[in-house]
């Protein structure tokens, strides 16, 4: 992808250098418990993998990985903002959004026992919140853009709320480029990087195509928000990916002695969290941000994460 021109009017740059600004204050406040007593830190990971087949241009190419955010009742805005503080500050080329943008909650239950530390959708029910969400994520998320700019993957929850709000809000914000079973091709001069976003698994269909057969581009970053996918293509192709991004576990979101995962759970539990190696191809798999079913993390802390590619 070459690189873009910010979209971003004045307007919506100070209001996003606001709502930076605002996650940091937030962040400030909150340093000796944490971001959230009851979430836990959020941890700023950096992973590094050596990609053989990385064209030597991408040596050092960081890509800025968010997922999960489930902005909502239990996720404030200001962490989101935290988190896209955060990741700038690791100045990297790319920001990929890994899916599952909200949680639109109509259970009475948690406003009553008092469980909500985002009162600007307490007491909505999920037809009025849905669209709502959909719209703050999108503003939020597209107040950041890196040199090679924001791709975005569809997640369950898009489909499960609802996909037709999920593009109506997203395509206001051109700065952001949702890939539904596309690729973009990020260049360096006469090199390539692919970044392939795929449909989602559990509810859509993925379908990443074979190697790429043009000289010089070899190294596919796929995007997908399952990693079942991942273990799909594992078993017919490995050789369509040379690393996968995924989020939709949470790691397990609580993870107590005995109970390996209550939130999301894959099939393929080698992919539950962070970075595996099979076959020779990369899968890191985030815990994400946000959180469903429960309003708290147990031994499972919500995560951003910036991924640095090395070439062998
Ligand atoms: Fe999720």
């Amino acid at each position: 992808m070459s690189t873009r021109s910010k979209l971003i009017s004045r307007r919506a740059f100070l209001q996003g250098s606001a709502l930076l600004a605002g996650g940091a204050a937030f962040a400030a406040a909150h340093a000796d418990m944490g971001i959230d007593s009851a979430s836990g830190r959020i941890v700023d990971e950096t992973v590094r993998v050596t990609v053989p087949d990385l064209p030597k241009a991408f040596d050092g190419y960081r890509i800025a990985f968010f997922t999960d955010i489930h902005l909502g009742i239990w996720v404030p805005d200001e962490w989101v903002a935290w988190g896209l503080e955060k990741l700038r500050a690791h100045s990297p080329d790319l920001l990929v959004l890994g899916g599952d943008y909200i949680l639109a909650n109509d259970n009475p239950v948690w406003p009553m026992l008092g469980l909500i530390r985002n009162e600007a959708y307490a007491g909505m029910d999920s037809e009025d919140a849905t669209p709502l969400i959909f719209s703050t994520a999108a503003k939020l998320l597209s107040s950041y853009s890196p040199p090679d700019g924001i791709v975005a993957v569809v997640g369950n929850h898009e489909r499960w709320n609802s996909i037709e709000l999920f593009h109506d809000a997203f395509r206001r914000y051109p700065a952001i480029r949702v890939l539904v079973n596309e690729e973009l091709s990020v260049q360096r001069g006469s090199e390539s990087l692919l970044i392939f976003g795929s449909d989602d698994y559990l509810t859509g269909l993925p379908a990443v195509p074979p190697a790429a057969a043009i000289p010089g581009v070899s190294a596919r970053v796929l995007v997908t928000h399952n990693p079942d996918y991942v273990s799909e293509v594992l078993k017919r192709d490995a050789a369509r990916f040379s690393l996968a991004l995924c989020g939709h576990t949470h790691g397990g979101q609580v993870r107590l002695p005995g109970l390996i995962s209550m939130a999301a759970p894959v099939r393929d539990t080698r992919f539950l969290a962070g970075l595996v190696q099979v076959d020779g191809r990369w899968v890191y798999t985030s815990r994400g941000l946000g959180m469903v079913g429960l309003p708290f993390r147990v031994n499972c802390p919500p995560e951003i994460t910036t991924i640095e590619l090395k070439s062998a």
